[in-house]
């Protein structure tokens, strides 16, 4: 079941004309048809559609002549950004608490005057956690909100398949959080503000040897999900090179609910912790069926992890566990510290690894722009590819000539269901 939102999110203006294609109506799609039966006014129906994505949403590129004003031209009275994430799904929480700290900077910003002049304006598309949608959600955003840059997105596969479109259309692409190396070779418009996975992954594998001193770790991994595949393979070389026995492999597919069968599996080769890189629902009912069967030792993982729906579904059966991430907010900066103040304030709760990504994005973003002195794409793109030692919440950014960030990790451990803070590793 689709949730709406737990907090506001601006209705979106429903594009005026139908794009090129299918006939319109062939590209309502289930969610919106059944809205349609309920006899929705259009008021929220334009929410859904802010909400749901609107379907078809095929590149295509803008009419020539068309006389739309792109956020960014000069000539436009305000600077429009896209963000693209997963606001409901099963991923909720990564594209909500990204798009909380987003807004946060946004406000932030135009209260200080705005940028170049003008006031920012960010519209959000709900991606649902879909590549396909991924892809529709920045097409929309570059053709129909006419958006300057985009922010997103979390997960590695939709980063992906959003930043093929970006590239294409070379409008400058910053990932808060996606952690796989492919996601920024897709090109020299796709950038990121968090580290990697080969180093996210000799983290934990670093840990379980010198600090666990483990010697036999199972890994299961979503084979579905380019993340998962990529962090499996970072622990595995780097736990084997240090000596260490990886005495199963297992997997699983998003939105499983049974994992019973893999940790059968597992258990009957022994080993001392599993390795365990997915999204936050399907580790925590991995831990609670690990507890269920017996099988008695910690689960490690990585910044999938990190949402409070974790310790929902997982409860007691995660302690003990540890996890690697981008962000500690118990033991934050000063520069930190503020941003979780002014989060907790406008939200009434505090923000994970995601916001103080989500908030750097957009903050590294303003940045650039700023240096440019001009929207223009092009030199948006060349401002943010000279992004030297900058402060922001989640560490100092320098973005090198792969369109990286170069960033500690923090090793967090979970005790009474919750994640405390253990140690930080640079790179
Ligand atoms: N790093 C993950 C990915 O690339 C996404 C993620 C980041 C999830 C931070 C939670 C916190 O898919």
């Amino acid at each position: 079941m689709r949730r709406p939102p737990p907090y506001p999110i601006p209705s979106l203006p429903v594009p005026a004309t139908p794009r090129t294609g299918a006939a319109s109506s062939e590209r309502i799609s289930p969610a919106r048809r059944q809205l349609l039966a309920l006899g929705l006014s259009l008021g929220s129906l334009s929410l859904a559609g802010g909400l749901l994505t609107l379907p078809g949403c095929k590149e295509s590129k803008p009419e020539a002549g068309s006389g739309a004003q792109p956020g960014g031209s000069e000539a436009a009275a305000e600077i429009v950004i896209g963000h693209f994430g997963s606001l409901t799904g099963n991923t909720a929480h990564f594209g909500q608490d990204t798009d909380k700290a987003v807004r946060l900077a946004v406000d932030q910003q135009n209260a200080a005057g705005g940028l170049l002049g003008k006031k920012i304006r960010v519209v959000t598309l709900d991606d649902r956690g879909d590549s396909a949608e991924a892809a529709n959600a920045v097409s929309r955003l570059i053709d129909v909100e006419k958006v300057v840059a985009l922010l997103g997105e979390v997960s590695s596969s939709l980063s992906l398949a959003g930043g093929r479109v970006a590239q294409r259309r070379k409008i400058p692409m910053i990932s808060p959080s996606s952690t796989n190396p492919k996601v920024t070779q897709v090109g020299d418009y796709i950038f990121r503000v968090c580290f990697l996975d080969p180093f996210q992954g000799k983290v934990m594998a670093d840990f379980a040897r010198d600090h666990l001193k483990f010697e036999r770790v199972a890994i299961l991994k979503d084979v579905k999900n380019d993340y998962s595949i990529g962090l499996a393979d970072a622990f595995r070389t780097a736990f084997t090179a240090r000596g260490g026995q990886i005495v199963s492999e297992q997997s699983f597919s998003a939105g499983d609910t049974d994992f019973s069968a893999q940790i059968t599996t597992i258990k009957a080769t022994n080993p001392q912790g599993i390795y365990v890189p997915g999204y936050y629902a399907e580790v925590g009912a991995i831990a609670r069926t690990k507890q269920r069967l017996g099988l008695e030792v910690p689960l490690m993982g990585g910044d999938g992890w990190d949402a409070p729906d974790l310790f929902k579904i997982g409860g007691d059966a995660l302690d003990g566990s540890f996890f690697s991430n981008h962000f500690a907010p118990d033991a934050a900066t000063a520069k930190a510290q503020t941003f979780v103040t002014d989060f907790k304030a406008k939200y009434g709760q505090e923000p994970t690894g995601l916001g103080a990504l989500g908030y750097d994005a957009a903050i590294v973003l303003f940045d650039a722009i700023k240096r440019a002195g001009k929207t223009d794409p092009e030199a948006v793109r060349n401002a943010l590819a000279e992004t030297k030692s900058f402060e922001a919440v989640s560490g100092t950014i320098s973005i090198n000539k792969d369109r990286d960030a170069e960033k500690s990790a923090v090793i967090l451990a979970i005790e009474g269901g919750k994640a405390k803070y253990r140690a930080t590793v640079a790179p």
